[in-house]
Formats: C-alpha cells, structure tokens, sequence
C-alpha cells in the first residue's frame, strides 16, 4: 500500500489527473486492507476441484474408473463458514465403508456425485467464524477438494469436528499419520487392547501400512518379539532393517502356512488383524489356546459383495481363544496423553513414520484405489499443496 508521505511527495511533483489515480489507488488499498483484517485475504478465484464418486463399489475391487475431479465455483462465505485451502488428504481403509451403496456401515454412504469427506490438513484463507482465525492451519475432516467452504454441514459427528493444528507439528502431514488416527488407533490397539508382554510373540497382518508399522514398533518398545505379515519381500525388508521387526514373511509367498509353524509351533501369543480374509483364517487356525486375536480391520474383504467383514469363527470356538475388536474412540478421553506419548517416540526415533506421499491433486482417485492395491508402504497420503 502506498504511504501517506510517498502521496505528498507524489502530489508535488505529478499533475492533477495522476494525483487523482494515486488518491484513488490509496483509498482502494486501504478499503481492502481494512476488510482483509477482518475476513482474510480475498480469493478472487473461487474455482475449485473436487473429487466425487460416480458410482459405488459393491462387491468388486476398488479403482480409479469410480471415481472423477470435477470443478464448481464456491459462492461466498456464510455466517460461520470458513474458506480452507487443503494441503494434505489422507486416503484411508474406512472409507471404502462408504463407498458400497449398502447401508450397513457405521458411517453413511457418500452421495453420489457429491465431494468425498476425510480427514486432511488445511489452511484458512477466510473465515467468518471467531474460532477460527485466518492463516491458521487445521486439522479434521474436510472436503476431497483444492479449497472448500467448511461449515456445519461438513460436521461429520464420528469423525469429530475441525480442530487448530499445533505449530510445533512438521511435517504438517504428521497429524494425519502418527500424530492422528491412525497413530492413535495403533497406540491403543497396542497398548490397552492388545497388551504385548516381555516373551510374547505378536503377530501383526498389514504389518508394512500405517497402523501395522506402528503397532509392530511400539509392541517392540514393550519387549515383545514382533513378526510382521506383508504384500512384498521390499516391504518385509523395511519392516526388518528400518523398524526392527524380528522378522517379516511376505503373506503371498506359497510356504506361507509351512513358514509360520516353523516359527511357532503352537500359534503366535497375539495376533494383530489389519487384513482379515484367508489370511487370517489360516492363522487363527494355528493358534492355540490361550492367545488372543486383536482385530482391527479386514481390509481383504472390503470389496466382498455388502462390503465384507465376513469371519469364520470356528478357530475362536475350537481353539478357545479370546477375540477383541476396538476402535480408538473408546479411548477418546486419553488422547491427549497419547499424542505426547508418540510425539516423544517420533523425536527419539523410537517410532519411525513410514509414508508413502502422492504429490498433486489430480491423483487423488490413484491414492484411493492404491490403498487397496497395497501401492503404499506405510501410510498413504495426498500432498496438495505447500
Ligand atoms: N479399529 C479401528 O478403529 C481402525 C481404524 C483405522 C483403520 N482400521 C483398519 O486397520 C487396517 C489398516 O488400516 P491402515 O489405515 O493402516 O491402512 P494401511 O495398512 O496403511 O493400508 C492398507 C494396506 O492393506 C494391505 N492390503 C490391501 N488389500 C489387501 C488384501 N486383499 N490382503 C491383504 N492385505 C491387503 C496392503 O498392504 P500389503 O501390500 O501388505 O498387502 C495395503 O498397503 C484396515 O483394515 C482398516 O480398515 C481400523
């Protein structure tokens, strides 16, 4: 913005009309600095991308084809509302739940044609809500799109409302892996479900994703001795090397079953399910009593006709083990707690964050159906924008 002073020294020395442009130059200036103050920098391109589902995914696999980006104008912000600018997105396992057209999943179905919700990180280019200043960034869900407007209607109860990112968090991302739900989900899973003791074996499928790799760190921090299941002999590799995992066995390998009694004979202590499906199957028929089977997920049957969740229980009955599910939000109260807790394994190095970033918007559809293709090692994440 031009200075009052620059004015008068201009006003010396430039005829009248010119004069006339530098005053109205200033008044424009200031106007918008007065009103830019007050809702933030004005986005003059409101145009922004999003992605949408075009049809549902029931009983066949996930791909790029179900979805497309489309574009729309945003209309102005209303009372409430914030304008987000997004900069990371976070593909995740649950939302394929979403993504079947059957109404049996703990969340609704996403709406055709309308923007995909989840959780990502954002930046506030405008706001007309008091809690949330300009400039700051945020965490929680938001619209698969390039900018959106978030207000109530984006307000998903399960997945909890828009949260201010701490600064000291960086990379930004960290609060949509180790420092979000999915470090959260392995923190508890681990630590108040599972319970690893000193001498117990544990046994984690999807060992090389997200919530995986961090379970199989933190069940070695406890003292347990960790074997991790994965899609590939590079991943089983980063599991051994980089996370110290005592092993890893690449579950497509044909001596899987043989493997696995070699290394134990009566079943492993804890079996962490990340993938359900055959696999789990098989090793549940290996367990012996007592030992117990954490099941977090079943990822290899998300694409089974009404979304899957199909689980033979006979091993539970014969060989009389324990079965535990969960979700973190049990545990909502200790949050707090727990996030220090991962912050200082991360800064000791303890817990190591394995990820997998897809850079650019227009990938988006890749990061969702290569989530279940196992195209990621550790956790899968969109980068946006800087
Ligand atoms: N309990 C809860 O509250 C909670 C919360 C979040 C997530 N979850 C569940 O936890 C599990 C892991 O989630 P995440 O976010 O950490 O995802 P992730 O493990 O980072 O990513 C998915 C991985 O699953 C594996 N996979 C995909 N299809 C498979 C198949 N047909 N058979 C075997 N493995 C397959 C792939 O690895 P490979 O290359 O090794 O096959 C892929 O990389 C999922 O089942 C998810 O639904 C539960």
């Amino acid at each position: 913005m031009p200075s009052p002073q620059k004015c008068r020294d201009v006003a010396r020395t430039v005829p009248l009309p010119l004069l006339r442009v530098c005053i109205v130059a200033v008044a424009h200036e200031t106007l918008q600095f007065l009103l830019t103050n007050h809702v933030g920098a004005f986005v003059t391109n409101r145009t922004t991308r999003f992605v949408v589902l075009n049809s549902y995914a029931n009983g066949t696999a996930l791909s790029e084809s179900h979805f497309s980006l489309e574009s729309k104008i945003l209309a102005p912000l209303a009372e409430g509302e914030v304008l987000l600018q997004t900069l990371a997105l976070s593909p995740d396992p649950y939302m394929r739940g979403r993504m079947t057209g059957v109404e049996n999943f703990f969340l609704p179905q996403f709406e055709l044609r309308v923007p995909l919700v989840g959780f990502g990180v954002a930046r506030i280019l405008e706001s007309r809500n008091p809690a949330y200043p300009v400039g700051q960034i945020v965490h929680g869900s938001i619209e698969w799109a390039q900018m959106c407007n978030w207000g109530a209607n984006l307000y998903v109860a399960s997945l909890g409302s828009l949260e201010l990112l701490d600064p000291q968090i960086k990379p930004l991302r960290r609060a949509l892996d180790v420092l979000g739900i999915t470090g959260l989900t392995a923190y508890f899973g681990a630590l108040e479900v599972a319970r690893p003791r000193r001498g117990e074996t544990m046994l984690i499928s999807g060992a090389a994703g997200s919530i995986g790799s961090i379970v199989g760190q933190i069940a070695k921090i406890r003292g347990a001795r960790v074997i991790g299941l994965a899609g590939s002999d590079q991943k089983c590799a980063v599991l051994k090397e980089q996370l110290g995992f005592d092993t890893a066995l690449n579950y497509r390998s044909a001596s899987l079953e043989r493997q696995l009694r070699e290394l134990m004979p009566t079943g492993p202590d804890i079996y962490f399910d990340n993938v359900g499906g055959a696999l789990t199957q098989m090793v549940m028929w290996q367990m012996q009593r007592p030992a117990r089977v954490i099941e977090c997920g079943q990822i290899s049957t998300y694409d089974q006709d009404g979304g899957g969740w199909t689980l033979d229980i006979r091993p539970i009955h014969g060989q009389g083990l324990s079965w535990e599910g969960f979700t973190p939000v049990q545990f909502q109260e200790f949050f707090p707690a727990a996030l220090a807790q991962l912050r200082f394994w991360l800064r000791s190095g303890k817990v190591i964050a394995l990820e997998t970033v897809i850079d650019g918007f227009e990938n988006a559809p890749r990061s969702l159906a290569g989530l279940f293709r196992g195209d990621n090692l550790g956790k899968m994440l969109l980068h946006v924008a800087d």
